[in-house]
């Protein structure tokens, strides 16, 4: 069983019992739900690895209470001080060279020496790393290569009984993970489009950001595998006409003939559309099947701001396993 817990003082103090005892929480952050686990504990963040079916090449993101406890457990460079500085708390997620003291278990990181680092805005999130005292690791908290979770409810269709507790903390703001940065090298590398626009990280770095490829093989980061984030029905992107059995995940004025629709924004705001994307996944994936509908056809959405992670996570949701 998977207790809900509430955001009350009382319910936040038992969650970090659970993580403390070595058990799994999820949590609301202002990008998409975490599934924590104490990430000092190596038989905890195995753990981790267990309920989602998570590779274990995938390292997971530490996250901090502040940018001073993040950057005691691995090397902060001038940038990085200075991004921390800007978009802290925040969703953006940062690479950098493990300390040879940093206590976070090897398997958090895969192995690797670099470990990813974040500080997030959610409540929930702040009170739940302070209330441990210790970092807190934690992937979305949802079956590897589905969908993302943005409420409690998607956390429990994916994770009930895998989990120790949930912690109901509303609807995630941002809905699209942080954007993942990795300044373990010579130059600062994007590996992740997400919450931080690309454009106000250039602005804030003073130059074009170099991209990774989208590499199934070979994954520099391995959360850029093609294909992930995927819904149960297949997914066909930037439609401009609709099949008999497709439902509409539509920006803008729907499509004609649409049985089905999922509204992203009627206005075509970008922020509102990330907001819902992965809800009207989880929501036309349950619903469409019972009216016969087979495949989700979306619409075409601008790939400027936060419209680029939109499109990341379109492609890959659209990519065959
Ligand atoms: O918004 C988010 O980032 C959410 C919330 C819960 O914070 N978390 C999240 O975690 O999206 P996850 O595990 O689903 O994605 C973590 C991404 C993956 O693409 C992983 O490969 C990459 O970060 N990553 C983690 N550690 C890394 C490292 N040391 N080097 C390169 N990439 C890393
Ligand atoms: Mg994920």
């Amino acid at each position: 069983m998977t207790e809900i817990l509430n955001r009350t003082e009382r319910d936040i103090l038992h969650a970090a019992a659970l993580l403390r005892d070595g058990k799994l929480v999820a949590f609301g952050t202002e990008t998409v739900y975490g599934l924590g686990a104490d990430a000092t504990n190596a038989l905890a963040v195995a753990a981790v690895f267990e309920a989602k079916g998570r590779p274990r090449f995938n390292p997971l993101i530490c996250h901090y209470a502040s940018a001073e406890a993040a950057f005691t457990d691995v090397l902060a460079s001038p940038l990085a001080e200075r991004l921390a500085n800007t978009f802290w708390p925040g969703p953006l997620t940062l690479v950098l060279p493990r300390r040879e003291t940093c206590p976070v278990a090897l398997l958090a990181g895969a192995g690797l020496h670099t470990l990813a680092v974040r500080v997030p805005a959610h409540p929930v999130a702040q009170r739940l790393i302070a209330a441990l005292g210790r970092p807190v690791a934690a992937p979305s908290a949802n079956r590897s290569g589905g969908v993302s979770p943005t409420t409690a409810a998607h956390v429990l269709a994916g994770l009930e009984g895998r989990i120790a507790a949930v912690i109901e903390s509303g609807p995630c703001r941002v809905g699209l993970e942080s954007t993942v940065l990795d300044l373990s090298g010579p130059t600062p590398c994007l590996l992740r489009p997400g919450g931080v626009n690309v454009e106000a990280l250039e602005a804030s770095i003073g130059c074009q950001l170099s991209v990774i490829s989208h590499q199934a093989d070979a994954p520099h980061s391995p959360g850029m595998m093609l294909s992930h984030y995927a819904p149960r029905l297949p997914l066909r992107i930037n439609a401009t006409s609709l099949g008999p059995h497709e439902a509409l995940l539509a920006f803008g004025p729907p499509l004609p003939g649409a049985r089905l629709t999922f509204q992203l924004s009627e206005s075509k705001n970008l922020n509102e559309a990330a907001a819902k994307l992965f809800d009207g996944l989880h929501w036309l994936d349950h619903t469409a099947p019972p009216q016969n509908l087979t495949a989700i056809a979306a619409m075409p959405i601008p790939t400027h701001a936060i419209g680029r992670a939109i499109n990341d996570r379109l492609t890959r949701a659209a990519h065959p396993l």
